[in-house]
C-alpha cells in the first residue's frame, strides 16, 4: 500500500530519489493529483502507462520547473511566449514542436512530432520538480477512464497498490485539469477545456482561439480525448427531469428539484470556479453511496463551466469508443 508523504523537505528528498530510481510518485498539483515519472527514462514512463492501463497511442504532459527548462525539449513561439510570461506557472498546457535533440523519447510522446509541455504553480509540484532537477511527466494519477483525483486519498483509493508513494498537498485548487493548447498548427486551437478559459487565452493572443474538443469528432486531436473519461461505477445522466429511483442529484444553484435520494450542491452561489473545484469530489463521494445513478442539473455553458460539461458528457457517455 502507497505511503502518504507529508509535503517536507525531506519528503521531497525522498520522493525525488525514488523517481530517478525510475519509479512513481504521485503528488498535487494546483489541477489535479499526478502519478510522476522521470521524463526521460523510458522504462519509467512505461510503468506508468501499465499501472494506470493506460492506451500506449496516448501521450503524456511533460512538466517543468520553468518555461526556460521546458525550451531544452520545445520550440516556443511567439504565442507560446506571450501566454508563457500572462500565466505560468499556471493551469495551462501548450502543445509545441519538439527539438529534434529533445530528451523526450517517443514512449512519452506516443511518437508525435510535438510534446505537451505544462508548468504548474503549485509550491509542492514546484519544489518536487527542482529537487528532482529534471522534467517530469504526470498523466492524472487515476487509472485510466476514472474520474481523476483532486485529494490523496482518491489517489491511494484506486492506485494505492500500484505505487509506493504519494505526497499530500491537500485538495487541489482548481480540481479540473489544465486546459491544453495546441500552438503547433497555424491557429491556436483547445484541444481539452480546463482550468484556463477560452476567453483569457483570446483575450491574451488578441484573437480568436478555436475549441476543437468536440468529442463526437470523429477524429479528436488530443489522443486522450477519444477515451470515456471520469467514469464513476454508476449510471450517470445529463439533466434533472423525472428522477427515478435510487438516484443521486448533483446540483448547481439554489433552485434544486426535488425527489433525488441524495443531493450534492457544486456550487450553491451558482460560481463555476467552486463548483469545478467540487466536480471530482463529488463524484467519489456520489459513486460511494448505495445508488444506482447520478441525474446532473445544467451547468451554463460559458467559461469554467465548458470543462466542467466536457468531464460530465465524458463521464455519461455509454460506451469507450476505444
Ligand atoms: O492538469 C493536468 O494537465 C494534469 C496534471 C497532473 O498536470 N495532467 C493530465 O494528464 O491531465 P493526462 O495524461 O490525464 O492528460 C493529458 C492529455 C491527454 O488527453 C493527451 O492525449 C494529451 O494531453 N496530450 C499529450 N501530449 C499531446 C500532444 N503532443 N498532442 C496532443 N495532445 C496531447
Ligand atoms: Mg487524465
Amino acid at each position: 500500500m502507497a505511503i502518504i508523504l507529508e509535503p517536507t523537505k525531506s519528503n521531497f528528498c525522498l520522493a525525488a530519489k525514488h523517481l530517478q530510481l525510475g519509479n512513481l510518485v504521485a503528488f498535487p498539483t494546483e489541477t489535479i493529483y499526478g502519478l510522476g515519472a522521470d521524463a526521460t527514462n523510458e522504462e519509467a514512463i512505461a510503468k506508468i502507462y501499465r499501472s494506470k492501463g493506460r492506451p500506449s497511442k496516448n501521450p503524456l504532459i511533460v512538466h517543468y520547473q520553468s518555461i526556460l527548462a521546458a525550451k531544452e525539449d520545445a520550440i516556443l513561439n511567439d504565442h507560446a511566449i506571450l501566454l508563457a510570461e500572462k500565466l505560468l506557472p499556471g493551469p495551462l498546457t501548450l502543445i509545441l514542436p519538439k527539438r529534434n535533440n529533445c530528451r523526450i523519447g517517443d514512449v512519452a510522446t506516443s511518437g508525435l512530432k510535438t510534446i505537451a509541455i505544462r508548468v504548474p504553480e503549485s509550491i509542492i509540484a514546484l519544489e518536487l520538480l527542482k529537487e528532482f532537477g529534471g522534467p517530469i511527466v504526470a498523466p492524472s494519477a487515476n487509472p485510466s477512464g476514472r474520474i481523476s483525483p483532486s485529494s490523496a486519498i482518491h489517489v491511494a483509493n484506486m492506485m494505492g497498490d500500484k505505487i509506493d508513494y504519494i505526497i499530500d498537498g491537500g485538495r487541489c485548487k482548481f480540481g479540473i485539469e489544465s486546459t491544453i493548447l495546441d500552438l503547433s498548427g497555424q491557429k491556436p486551437r483547445i484541444l481539452r477545456q480546463g482550468s484556463i478559459t477560452q476567453q483569457q487565452l483570446e483575450i491574451i493572443l488578441n484573437q480568436e482561439v478555436e475549441d476543437v474538443t468536440n468529442f463526437s469528432d470523429e477524429q479528436p486531436i488530443a489522443p486522450g480525448m477519444m477515451y470515456r473519461h471520469y467514469a464513476p461505477k454508476c449510471d450517470i445522466r445529463i439533466g434533472c427531469a423525472n428522477p427515478q429511483p435510487n438516484e443521486a442529484l448533483i446540483a448547481f444553484g439554489e433552485d434544486i428539484p426535488a425527489g433525488f435520494k441524495y443531493v450534492i450542491n457544486l456550487s450553491v452561489s451558482a460560481n463555476l470556479q467552486e463548483a469545478a473545484a467540487n466536480l471530482f469530489d463529488t463524484l467519489f463521494e456520489l459513486e460511494s453511496k448505495n445508488i444506482s445513478s447520478i441525474a446532473t442539473m445544467i451547468i451554463p455553458d460559458v467559461g469554467l463551466g465548458k470543462a466542467i460539461n466536457d468531464r460530465l458528457s465524458r463521464a455519461a457517455q455509454k460506451h469507450k469508443t476505444n
